[in-house]
């Protein structure tokens, strides 16, 4: 059994808390508001309300699914106690202005992830940002099915992409070593293999033909696709419910 803390208790974050306390692992979840604004997913998901520093020092997974704007928002140091072999997963995408406003950084073309790390003091991985949560809940298929969604992770310690990559099988995925965290622009908004939920070869392939002096139009083209799947479906679906499954969020 693992132990898994997430950090975030949105559409991404509940997905996965939802996948892997279905196969008996255990998640300690957080949000901004404290544990005890976090009941009904107890009840829901089948996860232990924590603290943020509890869900950061998870020992096998910590999983970031929070705004990246918000990422500059968490607690000073709360990943300096995280022991040293758990594996941190940042499943956030960038979207500059109305949810995340500028980082220059990003901005100036640093790996949304990259800065996330350096923002953390930790290394992380890039995994689940390519994937709609819904997809995460209903999208798990046997190893060998065609329509078996990849998930490309991006980091720079072996060892820790392994272990995610066998996180991801867990959950009916496959998992693809996509690189370092400074290659991790092959997966960001609107990239070839970004919310394309492709399968492994096909999912290679993106990848490679993804160019870093696109990226900027890439995530402009997804922000804008993002924006009109949201304008198209107001007030049919709102904010994905984990718990309704026949809803669909058209953003990532
Ligand atoms: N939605 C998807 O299908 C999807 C797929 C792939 C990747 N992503 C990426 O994953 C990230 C999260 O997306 P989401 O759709 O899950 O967002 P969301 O549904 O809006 O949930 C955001 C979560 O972050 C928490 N949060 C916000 N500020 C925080 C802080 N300072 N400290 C701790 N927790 C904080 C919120 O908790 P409170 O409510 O307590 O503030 C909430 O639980 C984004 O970067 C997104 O681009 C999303």
């Amino acid at each position: 059994m693992w132990r898994v803390g997430i950090i975030g208790s949105g559409n991404i974050g509940s997905a996965v808390a939802r996948r892997l306390t279905d196969i008996g692992h255990h998640v300690m979840m957080a949000n901004s508001r404290g544990p005890e604004t976090l009941e009904d997913q107890a009840c829901s998901l089948s996860i232990e309300p924590a603290t943020l520093s509890a869900a950061a020092n998870a020992s096998d997974f910590v999983l970031i699914a929070i705004p990246q704007f918000a990422i500059a928002q968490l607690p000073g140091g709360l990943f300096a106690s995280t022991p040293p072999e758990t594996v941190i997963l940042d499943a956030g995408n960038y979207y500059l202005g109305d949810r995340d406003g500028h980082i220059a950084d990003i901005d100036g073309g640093l790996p949304d992830s990259l800065w996330v790390s350096r923002e953390i003091g930790r290394p992380v991985l890039k995994m689940f940002n390519t994937i709609h949560a819904n997809r995460i809940v209903e999208g798990g298929r046997p190893l060998g099915a065609p329509d078996r969604i990849c998930l490309p992770i991006a980091g720079d310690d072996s060892a820790a992409k392994a272990k995610a990559i066998a996180l991801a099988e867990a959950l009916g995925f496959d998992g693809l070593d996509a690189g370092t965290l400074g290659e991790s622009w092959r997966q960001q908004p609107g990239t070839p293999v970004y919310c394309r939920h492709l399968p492994l070869g096909q999912a290679r392939a993106a990848m490679a033909k993804a160019r870093q002096e696109d990226v900027n139009t890439a995530r402009a083209h997804a922000q804008d696709r993002a924006r009109t799947l949201s304008i198209a479906t107001k007030g049919m679906v709102g904010k994905w419910d984990p718990n309704q499954r026949a809803n669909r969020s058209g953003t990532a």
